[in-house]
């Protein structure tokens, strides 16, 4: 292993270990906590906790200046029932502490990569869908909302290549509120999928 290497693992093992600490210490009890990954600036999930002060949440996003924004957000609007992490998905799925549990998941206007090289970076994944349903009850439902028609056909698709998840067919979108990116869309679309 060449040196640039072993420290890169060094590296993403400090990071690793940091954001574990953190969610610990977040959640130093048992938690169902209503998960939004790709938070960014916070405006939805902070409306979101307001909205339902009974419901823990949290927010991901892979941007620590993002998060900052956020965490100040929710604070300025009152709510305690809010936290930002920074930390990307399948690690904060991988860290969270095991008595975490998730009773809802949103995915609002994710990264599309439109280029075909870069797919395999898309979120929405059968891999995705298999981590996040180890820490979900059956029943817990995931939303997803974009404005990029190619990746919500890839979203039909992943779904179909999976059975721990199923569509919903005519379902309520639960919270309405503009994203910054939802703001910015033409037309969106949203699913939602059931875990079975
Ligand atoms: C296009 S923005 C949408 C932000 C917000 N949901 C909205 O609708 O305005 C996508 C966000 O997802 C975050 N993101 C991308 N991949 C991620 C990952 N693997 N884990 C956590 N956050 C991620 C990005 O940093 C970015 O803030």
């Amino acid at each position: 292993m060449n040196a640039g290497y072993a420290q890169h693992l060094e590296w993403v093992e400090k990071r690793r270990a940091q954001l574990e600490e953190k969610l610990a210490t977040l959640f130093s009890v048992p938690a169902v906590l209503t998960l939004e990954i790709g938070c960014g600036h916070g405006h939805w999930l902070a409306d979101f906790a307001v909205s339902f002060p009974e419901k823990q949440c949290l927010g991901v996003d892979l941007i620590g200046d993002r998060i900052e924004r956020a965490q100040k957000k929710v604070e300025r609007a009152g709510a305690t029932n809010a936290r930002f992490v920074r930390g990307e998905a399948f690690e904060v799925l991988d860290l969270m502490p095991s008595h975490v549990r998730l009773n809802e998941v949103f995915i609002l206007f994710p990264d599309p990569w439109p280029k075909k090289r870069h797919w395999k970076n898309r979120l929405f994944s059968v891999k995705f869908l298999s981590e996040l349903a180890k820490r979900c009850a059956s029943g817990v439902r995931c939303h997803f909302r974009t404005d990029h028609g190619p990746y919500f056909d890839w979203a039909e698709q992943v779904i179909a290549e999976q059975d721990v998840w199923e569509p919903e067919g005519n379902f309520e979108w639960p919270f309405e509120r503009e994203t910054v990116f939802q703001n910015r869309a033409d037309s969106y679309q949203s699913l939602v999928v059931v875990k079975r």
